[in-house]
């Protein structure tokens, strides 16, 4: 691959669409509301593993159930836990709710349990902080946490592993006896399978009845298989059922009407009250409450060689992000084996808590943004009378343009949530509010101005402004050959009922080409070009390309580059080819976020599944000794 034309600047398309369906609105029950207003909580990841210090998962590496047992588990010592300390952590971060690893995927309980499946190898003992390790037989630090919560108001919430490595009842996956638990445990019969969902529902009524929980977390049901299924007739570790999720979830209502849980009783299959996005916001609002988990470094459970913690501004993009798509944020800390926080998430907590003191208006109660693409500059939410821009890059020429409300959304006054006597001015004309800021960032952290408006902020209609451009050559093209030669641009417009549709074409060097007002660009000079379409409906809009001229054949696209069809991409499958080398060439495909979706190797040709790939813009990368190209590509 040659450097000079290997790196093609892509369109920068750094508004996120959002698709109309996702729009529509649900209704949230009356016993979600405190979990829907409430937007941000905490995670708790603490188990006998946090006595290792190398994260949650631990047990998987090699250890017998006995190994570990009796080398980590009995060893566990949490000591300085302070259920104080942390309630009152999560209250001063503005987290209003909890939720603490009751139970992951050792096996090991946190709380005292009177359920005796749950025992040591040996038998002799519960499998739990009280009765298995040294730990202070009067204290129970579940019970303690609760108390805490209790007292400063923030709602106390339990995790628990189905899959349970520990039990008697479930043994290694078949072929990794020797690496580990690997993903999945293995039932030993289906009568095993039936004792012990007995028990864990004798443990979650236990939970239920001791620490009245406000909702319960579940986690490990991906022992499972879709669809009816026999026990043992196609692979014996995959025992979870989508019928033994729903039965879960109706016992639970059964004993308590009002508990809330995610989904995660048998995932991906609409149970539970709401969705679970793993450590990655979703693109966009989802068609139920959704809530992301997310650590604050690279672990659940305390590793104490993870040091790679997110800066404050990155924590509160995060959160701001969910609530402007409609989602909760549950950020994670992972106490030391002696109960105490980290140092770093204490130093992140407080930073957040420090912006939510002047901020969390716009966050709690907060919905999704009105509209229905993202802002370069940052993000909206919303609640009754107020719009909220939350703005992470400051305009540098003192002007701040938000889409105009619905006509009904009367604009009562302007003004920065750090600030709330100063009144900004603006005007609202041609489809934008044109807010008056100052020069000086008010916080770099985050600045939020609000717009105090009459009712629920609504975008207009009346102005269908466009939100992304896409620029390609005519028939995938990014080189002309030979001085003279021409190539025609090709605008694609997001939405495609914009009011004003036409752009403006400018190069970037007009002595290597110049370009004409319908975007026919003609080479002078050999080199190459960013060919630019602004949009001319004032909304900053813009796409870009890069264009190289050459003066010969060599650099005909059509032998030395990436190509990557059918682009657009609408049959689920999307062709990369490479055709002049026989190099093992690595690719990835990402998000306008930045989020790997896939990636992997080829060498000149390989067809990837687009199964996973949401409606919308994407980069496709391929990189070869160093030297890359980039193509965008969008999925319908
Ligand atoms: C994954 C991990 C688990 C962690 C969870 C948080 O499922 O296996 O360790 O608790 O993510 O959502």
């Amino acid at each position: 691959m040659k450097k000079s034309h290997a790196y093609l600047v892509v369109t920068l398309l750094l508004t996120m669409l959002l698709s109309q369906n996702a729009m529509a609105q649900y209704t949230i029950p009356a016993k979600m509301n405190w979990w829907y207003e409430s937007r941000f909580g905490m995670f708790i990841h603490f188990g006998s593993y946090s006595y290792l210090a190398k994260g949650e998962w631990a047990m998987n590496n090699g250890y017998s159930k006995n190994d570990y047992q009796t080398q980590v588990s009995s060893k566990f010592n949490p000591v300085k836990f302070n259920g104080g300390t942390i309630a009152r952590l999560a209250k001063n971060a503005g987290m209003r709710y909890l939720v603490i690893t009751a139970k992951h995927h050792e096996g090991f309980c946190m709380w005292p349990t009177a359920v005796k499946s749950f025992k040591s190898i040996d038998t002799t003992k519960l499998y739990d902080l009280r009765e298995y390790t040294a730990f202070d037989k009067k204290r129970d630090i579940i019970k303690e946490l609760k108390d805490s919560c209790d007292a400063v108001g923030v709602k106390f919430c339990l995790y628990y592993s189905i899959l349970d490595w520990n039990h008697p009842s479930q043994l290694r996956s078949p072929g990794n006896d020797k690496n580990g638990w690997y993903t999945y445990s293995t039932l030993t019969s289906a009568s095993a399978k039936a004792n012990y969902i007995a028990d864990m529902k004798a443990q979650l009524k236990e939970l239920i009845d001791n620490y009245h929980p406000a909702l319960l977390w579940f986690d490990g049901d991906w022992t499972y298989q879709y669809g009816d299924y026999t026990y043992g007739v196609t692979s014996p570790d995959k025992w979870w059922t989508k019928a033994d999720g729903v039965d879960l979830q109706n016992y639970l209502r059964g004993l308590d009407p009002n508990l809330l849980m995610n989904e995660r009783v048998f995932r991906s299959a609409g149970l539970g009250d709401w969705d679970c996005s793993e450590g990655s916001t979703l693109g966009s609002p989802n068609s139920r409450p959704w809530e992301t988990c997310q650590t604050m470094n690279e672990s659940w459970g305390y590793n104490s060689t993870d040091n790679k913690y997110k800066t404050t501004k990155a924590l509160i993009l995060e959160l701001v992000q969910n609530v402007s798509r409609d989602g909760n944020y549950l950020l994670n800390i992972g106490p030391k084996g002696d109960g105490t926080v980290p140092t770093q998430s204490i130093t992140a907590l407080n930073a957040v808590g420090d912006w939510m003191k002047t901020n969390s208006s716009s966050i709690y109660g907060a919905t999704r943004s009105p509209f229905l693409s993202e802002p370069t500059w940052g993000l909206y939410t919303k609640k009754s009378g107020k719009l909220f821009a939350h703005v992470f890059t400051w305009p540098t020429n003192g002007l701040l343009k938000v889409p105009t409300l619905t006509s009904t959304n009367t604009i009562r006054k302007i003004y920065l949530l750090n600030d709330t006597t100063t009144l900004l001015n603006y005007k609202d004309s041609l489809g934008y509010i044109r807010i008056s800021v100052p020069a000086n960032v008010p916080n770099p952290t985050g600045s939020v101005v609000v717009i105090d408006v009459a009712g629920l902020p609504k975008a207009s209609t009346q102005y269908s402004k466009i939100t992304a451009i896409s620029v390609t050559g005519q028939g995938g093209l990014t080189t002309i050959t030979g001085v003279g030669g021409t190539l025609q641009m090709v605008r694609t417009l997001t939405p495609t009922n914009a009011t004003n549709k036409t752009v403006t074409w400018t190069v970037s060097d007009t002595t290597v080409a110049t370009i004409s007002i319908s975007g026919l660009v003609t080479a002078k000079k050999a080199g190459s070009v960013t060919v630019t379409a602004t949009a001319n409906d004032d909304s900053d809009i813009f796409g870009k390309m890069q264009i190289i001229v050459g003066t010969s054949a060599t650099l005909n696209p059509q032998t030395s580059s990436l190509k990557v069809y059918p682009n657009p991409a609408n049959n689920g499958t999307v062709h990369l080819q490479y055709d002049n080398s026989s190099d093992l060439i690595s690719y990835s495909l990402a998000d306008l976020m930045g989020r790997e979706k896939l990636k992997g190797t080829f060498t000149n040709h390989t067809t990837l599944n687009l199964a996973n790939c949401k409606q919308g813009i994407y980069m496709v990368k391929i990189e070869n000794k160093g030297d890359r190209e980039v193509r965008k590509l969008l999925v319908n």
